[in-house]
């Protein structure tokens, strides 16, 4: 299986070498991304053989995931972390819905965000929240930055909404998989603009499953200026 990563991922040796994926839903059973523990191993050792250098682990925390408190997580993170015994360094975070029991959440206090004071916050992908730019508001109020995951997969999402939220600090997370074509022409045409106008603070994968990653990360080439666009993202931070 290792060869075959070696061989085919070519723009991920470059882009995911001491790579941070700040949005991954591989601790194993707890939401819908990876299903069993032998799996999220694996994902994490092809990981390494590509040199992804840390991993924070961002399972949502939504209506539809009702044990997925903070202090649910962490246990389940920790005894998970008791079976790893490779390289990358992991964390948790999580990816919060903001739906109707998104208030509890915050005002509970106890957050998990993907680093410092970052709290990684996505919505329906057809619907804008009611309340959204209170919610935003409220995020920001507790002194924590909002960073919305995938925004180019939002179809409800326009320039003009872009702007607005860019005006209020909100920051921006690429989805990898959005600019290579797996969410459709709209969302890779939407990640293109939205990266080379320098809108993006962050980059994740958004995994789900190590079969598809391996299916999608090849199947569009990138142009020269989206790789510099996503290693220059890449480093943004730290
Ligand atoms: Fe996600």
């Amino acid at each position: 299986m290792f060869g075959f990563l070696r061989k085919e991922i070519i723009i991920k040796s470059e882009i995911l070498t001491d790579f941070t994926d700040y949005h991954s839903h591989i601790l194993p059973n707890v939401d819908d991304g990876i299903k069993s523990v032998e799996k999220a191993l694996a994902v994490l050792d092809s990981y390494q053989v590509l040199g992804v250098k840390r991993v924070v682990f961002t399972p949502h925390i939504m209506a539809d995931y009702p044990q997925n408190s903070a202090q649910f997580l962490r246990s389940k993170f920790e005894e998970f972390k008791r079976l790893y015994t490779g390289e990358i360094e992991l964390s948790l975070g999580a990816e919060y819905m903001l739906d109707a029991k998104f208030e509890k959440h915050l005002n509970s206090g106890d957050l998990l965000p993907i680093v410092d004071n970052y709290l990684l916050v996505e919505t329906s992908y057809i619907n804008s929240p009611i309340n959204f730019m209170d919610q935003l508001r409220a995020i920001q109020s507790k002194g924590y930055f909002v960073v919305l995951a995938h925004p180019e997969r939002y179809n409800y999402m326009q320039n003009d909404d872009y702007k607005q939220l860019k005006n209020i600090g909100v920051l921006f997370q690429l989805n990898l998989l959005s600019i290579v074509g797996v969410y459709g022409k709209g969302a890779e045409q939407r990640a293109k603009k939205l990266l080379h106008s320098g809108c993006y603070d962050f980059v994740g994968t958004d995994i789900h499953n190590l079969e598809f990653h391996l299916n999608v990360f090849h199947r569009r080439k990138l142009s020269k200026k989206d790789i510099n666009g996503i290693l220059y993202l890449k480093n943004k931070l730290f």
